[in-house]
């Protein structure tokens, strides 16, 4: 019998039993503790047993829960995270009183001064590189997502010049790759042909201190004075250099390992380096440039968005909302590259530098 819809059955049954309430906002089962769940629900069920059979809707899973289910899953998770920040940051307040702390933020402010030679603002090029890297970025992210869960690709790829099929999200992931490194060497060239890599590369080894500053006042929510325009502050120079210094390399040496540009018969090199050290390198990776671009965007939208958009997306340091219109075309851009990376787009681009088949 189909199971009738949740309002005709409730008007057909007006005596809901409590104990069917009760079992029915039971937390889920979880695979730990599934006596505790049991026990209610087989009560439940004897006790309804006894009753005119009342046709239940089946509460619709989303992923692995009910939509119930997941909003309890959120709002704990919310309230948790509020009570844990709350803590963190009445800490934090606590630290800066402690004898000397008032006298290291007055000495290291969260910033120390650019060389002379830096240039202010932002050229271009680097507005053109950030623009594409983003665009990229979420690719080769959902790309790299779908390498490491999906079971069945829907489409595979072999090179012209034969070698190892490959599934087709990763034929995605690595052609995107080589245009993000090529965008990331142009980027690099010309931070160092202009003064613009004084801004993302420390100069002084008062970057640390001034960094655990910018901290602490990021931390009290008494956040350091935004001066992007011409100076970053330590912390955020340090994570843009890590960014574009040390996790991109990192991705891509770990990636080439597990690729079949790699060569596989270096006997010695492969000892010194292994495949398992990639693939344990290279997922982490990943998940520190999800964070970094959380907290990025965060942070641009909460400290003068307007203004930071025009910074890195219109090139000016004025506040008005043009920045905002480029920042949504670049947005619009990245979505609709998200819908064109399905096979039907793919496989003819594909087809260019290979053989594209079904399985
Ligand atoms: C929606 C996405 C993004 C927005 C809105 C955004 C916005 C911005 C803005 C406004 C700045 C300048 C900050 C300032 O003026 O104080 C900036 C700089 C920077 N962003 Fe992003 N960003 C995004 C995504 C990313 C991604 C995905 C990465 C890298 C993984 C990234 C890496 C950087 C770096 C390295 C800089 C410093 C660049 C330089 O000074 O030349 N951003 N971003
Ligand atoms: C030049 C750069 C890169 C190269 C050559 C590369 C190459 C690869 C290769 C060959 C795989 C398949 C591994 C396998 O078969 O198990 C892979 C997986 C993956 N890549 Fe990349 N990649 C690069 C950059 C990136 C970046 C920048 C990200 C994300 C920020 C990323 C995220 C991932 C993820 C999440 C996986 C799945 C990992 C897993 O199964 O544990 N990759 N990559």
């Amino acid at each position: 019998m189909q199971p009738a819809p949740e309002h005709i059955a409730q008007a057909l049954a007006p005596a809901t039993s409590v104990v069917e309430t009760v079992a029915e906002t039971e937390p889920p089962a979880t695979a730990n503790a599934p006596a505790v769940t049991a026990a209610p629900a087989s009560v439940a069920q004897s006790v309804a047993a006894e009753r005119p059979v009342r046709p239940k809707a089946e509460a619709r899973l989303y992923g692995t829960r009910t939509l119930g289910q997941w909003i309890r899953l959120v709002v704990l998770l919310g309230v948790g995270a509020v009570a844990a920040a709350a803590i963190l940051v009445l800490a934090a307040r606590g630290v800066t009183t402690l004898p000397g702390v008032p006298e290291f933020l007055a000495r290291y402010p969260g910033e120390y001064s650019p060389p002379a030679a830096a240039e202010s603002g932002f050229p271009w090029w680097a507005q053109w590189a950030h623009f594409m890297n983003i665009f990229m970025m979420v690719l080769i992210i959902r790309s790299g997502y779908q390498v490491r869960t999906q079971q069945k690709p829907p489409a595979f790829w072999t090179p012209k010049r034969g070698g190892k099929k490959i599934s087709i999200n990763l034929w995605l992931h690595q052609s995107l790759d080589i245009l993000w490194l090529v965008n990331g060497l142009i980027f690099v060239m010309l931070l160092f042909t202009s003064g613009h890599w004084m801004r993302i590369i420390p100069t002084s080894w008062e970057v640390f201190p001034n960094a655990l500053s910018a901290l602490l006042q990021y931390m009290t929510l008494d956040w350091p004075v935004e001066t992007g325009w011409v100076n970053y502050n330590s912390l955020q120079q340090l994570m843009y250099f890590l960014v574009v210094f040390i996790a991109a390399p990192l991705s891509a040496i770990t990636g080439v390992r597990m690729s079949e540009f790699w060569p596989k018969n270096a006997k010695t090199l492969n000892k010194i380096y292994p495949v398992e050290v990639a693939r344990a390198v290279h997922f982490p990776t990943m998940l520190f440039f999800v964070l970094f671009i959380l907290i990025h965007v965060f942070l641009v939208f909460s400290t003068g968005a307007l203004r930071n958009l025009n910074h890195m997306f219109g090139g000016t340091d004025v506040v008005n909302w043009v920045g905002f219109w480029l920042f949504a075309a670049a947005i619009a851009i990245t979505v609709a590259g998200w819908y064109a990376a399905r096979p039907i787009v793919l496989a003819p681009i594909a087809k260019l530098f290979g053989q594209v088949s079904s399985r």
